[in-house]
């Protein structure tokens, strides 16, 4: 176990710092990611099995001097990401749109053009993306459409990396607590702590599942709606607006 690598976007917080501690503590080689440096700086003191990279996942300059000192990483969590919410339809904000699409779905573009060279066979790929994908939500359509871009490329690129014998996981946590939905100005069902949310993704990839998802409780919940007719969800959606 020493002697595997994992790397892991957005490690400065929520998620990604919990599975920072979590792989880290287990003894892997862990690389902590973000643009918060004093954060990272912290994270990478931590043990002598961590270290940090510190760049922005959406520009691709930076992202390739990041990729240039690395040269194995068998586990690659491309977790990083942002939430906002498309408050008033009616003056849709495409500057917002295009935010949330490019932190969350470009940049795993970026990231796989410099990084996938670097995973040996028998490698992972782990993309965070949200349970949001399942179903539509209100103020989401920058989210929910980013998120569902991640499923399909994590999907797709599954397929395409058979040959190369590299895996890829899915990952659908439900509501966790981290800084990204203490904003949230709603009710969470089934809210989980960042902590839990690691666990349950650590093992996950150590059973080597291509698809995670949690609390069940919450996914089944989910795709049950999914497969019903569209008017019931439309009328649960809509009474979360009023
Ligand atoms: N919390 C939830 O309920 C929930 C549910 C489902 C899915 N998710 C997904 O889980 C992932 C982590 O979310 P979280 O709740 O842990 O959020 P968070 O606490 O806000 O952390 C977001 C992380 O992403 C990094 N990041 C954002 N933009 C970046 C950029 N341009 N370049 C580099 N790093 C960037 C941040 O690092 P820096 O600020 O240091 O750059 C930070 O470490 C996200 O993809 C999110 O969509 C979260």
């Amino acid at each position: 176990m020493k002697d595997k690598t994992v790397l892991i976007t957005g490690a400065t917080s929520g998620i990604g710092e919990a599975l920072f501690y979590h792989y880290a503590g287990l003894g892997y080689q862990v690389i902590a990611c973000g643009r918060n440096r004093e954060k990272l700086d912290k994270l990478a003191s931590f043990k002598k099995n961590a270290r940090c990279l510190a760049f922005d996942i959406t520009k691709g300059e930076q992202v390739k001097q990041a990729a240039a000192q690395i040269s194995k990483i068998d586990l690659l969590i491309l977790n990083a990401g942002d939430c906002q919410y498309i408050d008033d339809v009616m003056k849709f904000d495409s500057d917002r749109f295009a935010q949330v699409i490019n932190t969350n779905l470009i940049s795993m573009g970026i990231m796989l053009e410099h990084f996938l060279s670097k995973i040996p066979k028998g490698g992972r790929i782990a993309f965070v993306s949200s349970s949001a994908s399942i179903l539509p939500f209100t103020r989401s359509e920058a989210y929910g459409a980013s998120k569902a871009g991640v499923d399909y490329l994590a999907n797709s690129l599954r397929l395409d990396l058979v040959k190369q014998q590299i895996n890829v996981s899915l990952i659908h946590p439900g509501f966790i607590k981290t800084p990204l939905t203490d904003k949230n100005d709603f009710d969470m069902p089934f809210l989980l702590s960042a902590e839990e949310a690691a666990k349950r993704i650590y093992k996950g990839i150590a059973a080597e599942k291509d698809y995670i998802h949690f609390p069940k409780r919450l996914t089944m919940l989910l795709k049950t709606f999914a497969i019903l007719p569209n008017f019931i969800w439309r009328s649960i959606a809509l009474r979360s607006m009023q």
